[in-house]
């Protein structure tokens, strides 16, 4: 199980001040350091948190499999093709969401999509869609030429009932075990946190884990008692 490091949120909290800390591309070398097998982010139309900047510079910096999610608009599909990723995950992208609400439904877009996969393919990049954990769409993802299916597994992390989860994982694991069969390889993600990982690392058929907001979430308050020390290191200097 390969593990790629969404690092979005700590673009969310150098936007908060418009400032140049913290910066993504520091985080992004960290969490490969760490073991991270690559490192994704979200460029989206508003550029509410990653800019036009960081991807430019991850392209160089990134050491392992730098995976740019984005929609398939042709405003992106232009700079993917300019910057070049290792791979890029097509999302669906809502005007003011807090973040992508669903897998990307391939049949309603379906003429975009193709389009999208086959510009992308053809300058050696591979495709990845994020798709709901249904057979029928990972069929669609395999007809319109994807490499990749990247399975949400936003409805089985929010689940509360523990039967809902169960069921909600089932439907990771069938869409998963799916893609193999149709010759694609299975990512996961959305959702995902030190708390519900392990069912779905357990998944055979499952290639690679991105996560993000739990890792951020996390490294804030891991790296607090540090930073606190270090801030009064200097404030003690002064007496
Ligand atoms: N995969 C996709 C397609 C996403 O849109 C996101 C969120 O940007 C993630 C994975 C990571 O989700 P989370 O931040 O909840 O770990």
């Amino acid at each position: 199980m390969r593990l790629s490091v969404n690092v979005d949120h700590v673009a969310t909290i150098r936007q908060a001040r418009m400032t140049d800390e913290p910066d993504p591309v520091w985080a992004a070398a960290q969490a490969e350091l760490a073991g991270a097998s690559g490192i994704t982010v979200h460029l989206r139309g508003d550029r509410r948190h990653i800019g036009d900047r960081d991807v430019e510079i991850l392209r160089k910096t990134v050491a392992g499999v730098f995976n740019l999610e984005m929609k398939a608009s042709d405003e992106m599909l232009d700079i993917a093709t300019r910057i070049m990723p290792d791979m890029v995950t097509l999302v669906p992208e809502g005007e003011g969401e807090l973040t992508t609400q669903g897998g990307l439904d391939i049949m309603a877009e379906e003429g975009a999509v193709r389009a999208g996969v086959e510009r992308l393919r053809n300058k050696g990049i591979a495709v990845s869609i994020f798709i709901d954990p249904d057979v029928v769409q990972v069929g669609r993802a395999k007809a319109v030429g994807a490499d990749i299916v990247e399975l949400h597994t936003g409805i089985y992390a929010d689940a509360d009932d523990p039967d809902d989860a169960q069921c909600e994982l089932e439907k990771v694991r069938v869409a998963g075990i799916a893609a193999a069969e149709m010759g694609l390889t299975a990512h996961g993600g959305h959702g995902l946190t030190y708390r519900n990982i392990q069912p779905i690392a357990a998944i055979g058929e499952i290639d690679e884990v991105s996560i993000g907001h739990s890792i951020i979430a996390r490294a804030v308050l891991v790296g607090m008692d540090l930073a606190v020390r270090e801030m009064l290191a200097l404030v003690d200097v002064m007496g």
